[in-house]
């Protein structure tokens, strides 16, 4: 399997566009399985996760189409009909995020039989709210062998949904259910994140009637049918502040662009704290550093907009050179801390005490073989090489490959030193 090679010590200064969020893009396929006509998305990131999505609703009916369009990368996803209301295990195991096809499936079609995703290595992460918004909408669901068989012969009904704690993907799911269903759906306690106003905005250009995303409370006016729109995939905000964490990190001075600042603003907040400079722009942001040390922050993650989850692995490895200890607390998952071994191999100094780790500062790096546990730990890996002393080789990199699009590209026209090593196709042991 492919590795990537990393030698420390080159600052990084130039442009760096962001791609399209993954974790909207692959909430906006779903979406055309709700309508016959053609969903135009742009913006389209080309990742592991956005392909594994594209096979499982081939599957499904949906002729999935990318190319170059007038405006970028696009992806045409058309299901004039739905073939198959089956999400094998082996496509839902891939990506915990398939699990998102049942709603949709159920609301147009009245039934499906999709596998329950299992957990993943930053915790348990189950459904159950995924099951409860959608059993609130009428439908009937039962597990059987691993798998959630769910129908509404007569469609789904709209109702009150009120969530306990707050889930990304449960929302988003309740969305994509709730706007075929007939007549009006409350969501309370909804999450806010940016990924599900870009959600209501592509299903109310399809025909739907969505309002309150962005706010804890989502309501929607279930229509008859949908038709097809085009739309943009918001920029990815976790892309964007990996980027200004490995400029904060590397020092020197990269503009990211085709975002928006706003989107990172409890990071960009953070890293000015660090003594980074972060100018926020039109269009993305400029993080700049010259020579001198960081200071250690404390950071505790939070549902937008506080900080993301998403970012804390890339911040931890941050603090591993600043000057000072930093705690830094995750509230959203148990077991989101498998990185901190990793960086330790590189010379970092940090205690873990249950959800919290303690980063004492060091003042140098050393080059090591590491390897990714996840997606967002594995570019932490990444991050931490760049000033490492030496080589760094990061293996299992297809956790990076599933969300971050040409990664060695981007950092490597700043001027890192990043490369990737091909593999010979056997499995890492
Ligand atoms: C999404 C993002 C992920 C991000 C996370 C939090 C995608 C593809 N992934 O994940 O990158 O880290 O939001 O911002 O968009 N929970 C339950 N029951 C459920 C659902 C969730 O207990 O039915 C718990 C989870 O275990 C977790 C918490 O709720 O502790 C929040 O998870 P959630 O917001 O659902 O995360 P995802 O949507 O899976």
């Amino acid at each position: 399997m492919d590795r990537i090679a990393i030698t420390g010590g080159a600052q990084l200064n130039g442009v760096i566009p962001v791609s399209g969020a993954k974790n909207s893009a692959i909430k906006l396929m779903a979406a055309s399985l709700l309508t016959d006509e053609p969903l135009r998305l742009t913006n389209m990131p080309r990742l592991a996760d956005t392909r594994f999505l594209g096979k499982l609703l081939t599957r499904l009916g949906v002729s999935v189409t990318e190319s170059d369009g007038p405006d970028g990368q696009q992806t045409i996803l058309h299901a004039p009909e739905i073939t198959s209301g089956f999400a094998p295990y082996d496509l839902v195991r891939q990506m915990r995020a398939s699990f998102n096809v049942l709603g949709p499936l159920v609301a147009r079609s009245g039934q499906a039989k999709v596998s329950l995703p299992g957990g993943c290595t930053i915790g348990a992460r189950p459904v159950d709210l995924h099951l409860q918004a959608l059993e609130a909408l009428g439908a009937k669901i039962d597990l059987h062998e691993g798998y959630v068989y769910a129908q509404a012969p007569r469609g789904l009904k709209g109702a009150e949904i009120v969530f306990p704690i707050v889930s990304v993907g449960a929302t988003e799911h309740a969305m994509l259910a709730a706007v075929l269903a007939d007549g009006v759906t409350v969501i309370r306690n909804a999450a806010c994140e940016p990924e599900l106003v870009d959600l209501q905005e592509c299903l109310n250009a399809m025909g739907a009637k969505v309002e309150g995303a962005g706010t804890p409370t989502v309501t929607i006016t279930g229509v008859a049918r949908l038709k097809g729109a085009t739309h943009s995939v918001i920029p990815d905000r976790i892309e964007m502040g990996t980027y200004a964490v490995a400029a904060a990190m590397a020092g020197g001075e990269v503009r990211l662009t085709n975002a928006r600042p706003e989107l990172i603003e409890s990071l960009s907040v953070k890293l000015e704290e660090a003594g980074a400079t972060v100018v926020r722009t039109e269009d993305g942001v400029i993080v700049k550093r010259n020579g001198s040390r960081l200071n250690a922050v404390d950071i505790e993650t939070a549902p937008f907009p506080g900080f993301a989850t998403d970012l804390q692995a890339q911040f931890m490895a941050l603090m591993t050179t600043a000057n000072g200890e930093s705690h830094i607390r995750e509230t959203i998952f148990e077991n989101r801390f498998m990185h901190a071994p990793e960086l330790m191999r590189l010379g970092a100094d940090i205690s873990v005490h249950g959800g919290e780790a303690r980063v004492r500062g060091v003042a140098q790096l050393e080059g090591a073989e590491v390897m990714a546990t996840d997606l967002r730990a594995s570019v932490s890996l990444v991050i931490a090489g760049l000033v490492a002393r030496g080589e760094t080789v990061v293996s299992r990199i297809y956790h990076l490959d599933r969300g971050f699009e040409r990664l060695e590209e981007k950092l490597g026209a700043c001027g890192a030193q990043v490369r990737r090593i091909k593999g010979d196709g056997e499995p890492e042991l």
